[in-house]
């Protein structure tokens, strides 16, 4: 039976609704690396773009967090974990110059757009995979990523075992904090590290 005008209409709504359904979906898509956590060769880097007194808050950390251990050797720090209660999406805390961490895979998207919200500088880990998502191009259309990039892998310790088999890389996506766009740093890991283990 031949559709009218209006029949046609809705069911072109429809078609471009369920697309933008499922692109949201892929957006906010989850993953499974949430609870991977960042060796101190990964953090040294960031600590020293750190300006003097600026008040850094980790939102994906606890007391263990090397993030938290290295910053507060110069800097206040202030971490929050969803584990003591402080869900990212809904705490923040008085005070913070800084947002640095390592977020959770998980919903990496409204992470960043959250940090953005809060107008504070950030830097990120991310992996560098992320940078084929339409995420990051949207989210940063308007406003300058910046971006510390490594020559080798992060091994990241998953739970309680060091993940010698890394398929990916990762850099520090930034925002308003590093004094250039990209910056190329190379790992200064113990030198008894064998290449293979490094993934050179
Ligand atoms: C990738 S791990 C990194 C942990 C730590 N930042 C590090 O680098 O060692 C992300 C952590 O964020 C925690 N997390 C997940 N969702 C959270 C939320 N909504 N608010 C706060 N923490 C959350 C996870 O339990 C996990 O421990």
């Amino acid at each position: 039976m031949k559709k009218n005008y209006t029949e046609l209409r809705a069911e072109e709504d429809n078609f471009y609704l369920n697309k933008m359904m499922k692109s949201n979906e892929i957006l906010y898509s989850k993953g499974n690396n949430d609870e991977c956590h960042t060796p101190n060769y990964a953090v040294f880097p960031i600590v020293e773009y750190i300006p003097k007194d600026a008040i850094i808050w980790c939102p994906f950390d606890t007391q263990d967090s090397r993030f938290v251990k290295e910053i507060a050797k110069k800097n206040k720090v202030e971490f929050s974990h969803i584990d003591t209660g402080q869900d990212f999406y809904k705490y923040e805390p008085e005070k913070c110059d800084i947002i640095i961490s390592n977020p959770p895979y998980t919903n990496k998207r409204k992470v960043f757009e959250r940090c953005i919200h809060f107008n504070q500088p950030f830097a990120l880990l991310m992996s560098n995979t992320w940078l084929n998502d339409a995420a990051p191009k949207q989210l940063f259309m308007q406003r300058d990523l910046q971006l510390i990039m490594f020559d080798k892998r992060i091994r990241f310790e998953c739970d309680g075992i060091v993940n010698n088999k890394i398929t990916f890389g990762s850099s520090y996506y930034c925002w308003n904090f590093l004094p250039k766009q990209i910056i190329m740093q190379t790992f200064d890991i113990a030198k008894n590290l064998s290449k293979e283990l490094l993934f050179l």
